[in-house]
């Protein structure tokens, strides 16, 4: 359940009407409902509450939506989260979400992220591979602290979702080999500085079944059982994200999160140890929608192009993954047609959708993309020297601009026009 409803006619976010927000901020932008991402935080926690050993923690995979104000929110849900940059880590904590909470994940962590997350506090690092642990190993050596970490296992099992979003087969690049677990901590046990308190797993996004997670699962903990034969004292096994989001129109429901948690539960019965989860797109997906006005509409060779003034450096999602998402008009009128909807962008893959039946509308009206909050703003860009797209929260009957439109003289401060001596380029 999300809360952008139509009311009298007119879609609302909570209780803001969005032509109120397209007029006063322009388009595209994105609006992001508050009690949509409290509700799924929410349902998460009370979901997963249970399970484990103690104290399950829900640690909200910050790429999915790393806007300030949305991290502030879920901080005050009580969430954790999962971080895979120092920048990141920043956001996190500038959030007010405790170092104890916070899980730093990624295949390719530099000394210096190391040292900054080491030092500012954490619970744990996922580690993606053998080299990675000796790097780590060093960086807490200088620092002289212990550096608390987990090895990502790759399960090799196939998630049943897009290739692009898929982590977890032998020819993905993430984690270590199940066959090599055993290797690997017994080296890790051995180097300076680390301390080894956990096993993690994380095999794709937008995951529609329950087989694969829990087949990934029964491997981890089988992994679980004879790391710890071997003396190894794991505590923590952190489970990763992955569970789809409904995206309407008879696109596949994936599992829901009560289903999710009762598979856990029923895997997860005697492993003896806390459990970590790292939702993203879950928490975030459904609760925002980016906001767009048709520019024009071309007649087409069998439908018309519907020319939005959203375009794929705004949600790339479609163009990358060839996501769909769902369209809807902000007054429908009631009438139906068939389009393609794309973006002003200068190539063939700026398209939203092809022969798409949806609520006819003319240039000048407003539409939204649904499930843009996890994955749009975050991976928008200025191609095309298009500004970078406005944020906005709504809560109730207020809504404030959480990001503003980054436009083309502001991108281009960032530039430096001639060759210039190094002295002269200010950092
Ligand atoms: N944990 C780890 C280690 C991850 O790599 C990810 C996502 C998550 C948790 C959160 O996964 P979620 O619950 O959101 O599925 N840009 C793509 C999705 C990339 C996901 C990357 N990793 C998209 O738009 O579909």
């Amino acid at each position: 359940m999300d809360h952008f409803e139509l009311r009298e006619g007119v879609l609302h976010a909570e209780q803001v009407p969005l032509p109120a927000i397209a007029d006063a901020v322009g388009t595209p932008v994105y609006v992001y409902s508050a009690a949509t991402i409290r509700r799924h935080a929410e349902v998460m926690k009370a979901a997963v509450g249970g399970c484990g050993a103690v104290d399950a923690l829900v640690a909200y995979a910050v790429k999915a939506n790393p806007n300030a104000a949305v991290l502030r929110l879920l901080a005050g849900c009580g969430l954790g989260a999962d971080v895979v940059s120092i920048g990141e880590y920043r956001r996190a904590r500038a959030a007010g979400i405790a170092p104890d909470r916070i899980v730093f994940s990624g295949v390719g962590k530099e000394a210096e992220e190391m040292a900054e997350a080491l030092v500012g506090g954490l619970l744990q690092f996922n580690v993606e591979s053998l080299e990675e642990a000796r790097m780590l190993s060093s960086v807490a050596a200088v620092q002289g602290c212990t550096a608390p970490i987990g090895f990502r296992i790759n399960p090799d099992v196939e998630a049943g979702t897009h290739a692009k979003i898929t982590t977890g087969t032998a020819d993905n690049k993430f984690g270590i080999p199940a066959a090599e677990a055993s290797a690997a901590y017994a080296e890790a046990a051995q180097l300076p500085g680390l301390k080894l308190q956990g096993i993690t797993v994380h095999i794709g996004s937008q995951l529609v079944s329950l087989d694969p997670l829990e087949a990934a699962f029964r491997r981890l903990g089988q992994l679980l059982a004879t790391l710890r034969e071997q003396g190894h004292p794991l505590t923590i096994a952190d489970l990763g994200g992955g569970l789809g989001v409904p995206h309407g129109s008879g696109q596949p429901e994936p599992a829901s999160p009560e289903a999710y948690a009762a598979m856990v539960r029923r895997v997860t019965a005697d492993w003896n140890a806390r459990l970590l989860f790292e939702p993203g797109r879950l928490i975030v997906g459904n609760a925002g929608v980016l906001l767009t006005r048709v520019v024009r509409v071309k007649p087409g060779a069998k439908h018309p192009w519907l020319i939005v003034d959203a375009a794929m450096n705004d949600l790339m999602r479609p163009a990358l993954y060839d996501a769909f998402h769902d369209l809807q008009a902000v007054q429908p009128t009631g009438q139906r047609a068939v389009v393609n909807v794309v973006g002003p962008v200068c190539e063939s893959g700026d398209t939203f959708a092809m022969a798409r039946e949806t609520d006819a509308v003319a240039p000048g009206d407003l539409l939204i993309f649904r499930t843009a909050g996890a994955y749009g703003a975050t991976m928008s860009s200025g191609y095309n020297s298009r500004p970078l797209t406005p944020e906005v929260l709504v809560e109730g009957d207020r809504w404030a601009l959480v990001r503003r439109r980054v436009d083309v003289d502001a991108l281009a401060q960032v530039e430096v026009p001639t060759w210039q001596s190094r002295e002269d380029v200010t950092e």
